[in-house]
């Protein structure tokens, strides 16, 4: 076979932070959208996945975590597919125990940690003791002549949202993350449900290759065939690149968040390969 060719893609940020700290909102202020006020108690109860365009034409994928103990598990799935973790801290709150979690969450994964101070607005807010208290967790931002990038946000205002976009991107530089686009597609399964009209329903972070409508799949235990795909705003896309997340319509069943979907050439290949999963 001739060698791969790799090209850039895309960040994949996943926001991370004790419940009610601002995450949503924070990816609210950054998408110009009003995530939370349609959440039900104001509480993310799924992973978000969207995908946005920088002033300069950049593009980063971010996956918005639900702040609740119950979904860690899910979360530790989310760090597989995450390439960079904001971490939220409300200025007003400080570390609190789901922040010591996603710290220790972020370690483990060896992936890089931006600190987000958020709610900088409150007049309570209080950033220098959040670095300091930070210390304790071995989290040594700039400020305090660390390694990790720290920057003090407002989704209310929008103070310091450029910063936090700058500092991502020059994290994504330096990890210099590529795919190749030009081959089968190989997807990460975010999360799925099976909706009464439209059937099993999937939410896939496609990590490399181009995921097609007609593309004949399996994920996890299941056979398929892309039917249709919408974006994060809900419109029909025919191809999804690397990197971006997209709702993918068309599966045998209700795969599981975590599951790998892949791209195989016959529905005779697809059988024969969920065959085998399901005897593992
Ligand atoms: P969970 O998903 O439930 O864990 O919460 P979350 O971390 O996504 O927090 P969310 O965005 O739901 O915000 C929690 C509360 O903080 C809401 O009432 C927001 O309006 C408020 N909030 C978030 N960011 C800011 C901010 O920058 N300034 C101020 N003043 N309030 C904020
Ligand atoms: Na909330
Ligand atoms: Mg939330």
């Amino acid at each position: 076979d001739a060698p791969e060719t790799l090209k850039p893609r895309p960040p994949v940020v996943t926001i991370m932070g004790h419940v009610d700290h601002g995450k949503t909102s924070l990816l609210d202020a950054l998408r110009g959208t009003d995530v939370v006020r349609g959440e039900a108690g104001g509480i993310t109860q799924h992973i978000g996945a969207y995908q946005i365009k920088t002033k300069g034409g950049d593009l980063i994928t971010f996956l918005d975590t639900p702040g609740h103990e119950a979904f860690t598990e899910m979360r530790m799935r989310g760090a597989n597919v995450t390439d960079i973790v904001i971490l939220v801290v409300a200025a007003d709150d400080g570390i609190m125990p789901q922040t010591i979690e996603a710290i220790n969450h972020t370690k483990a994964a060896g992936v890089p940690m931006i600190v987000a101070i958020t709610k900088a607005d409150k007049h309570e807010a209080n950033p220098q003791k959040i670095r300091e208290r930070l210390l304790e967790h071995e989290v040594i931002v700039e400020e305090m002549s660390g390694d990790v990038q720290d920057v003090e946000v407002s989704a209310k205002t929008g103070a310091g949202l450029d910063k936090l976009i700058e500092k991502i991107l020059l994290q994504a530089e330096l990890l210099e993350l590529t795919a190749n686009p030009d081959r089968a597609a190989e997807a990460t399964v975010i999360e799925a449900k099976l909706d009464k009209g439209k059937g099993p329903l999937a939410t896939v972070l496609v990590n490399r290759g181009t995921l097609k409508v007609g593309d004949i799949l399996v994920v996890g235990t299941h056979s398929g065939r892309v039917r249709a795909m919408l974006d994060d705003k809900g419109r029909q896309i025919k191809e999804a690149p690397p990197a971006l997340p997209v709702e993918v319509l068309g599966l045998g069943g209700v795969p599981m968040a975590g599951d790998t979907l892949t791209v195989v050439e016959s529905e005779a290949r697809a059988r024969e390969v969920a065959a085998y999963r399901q005897e593992q």
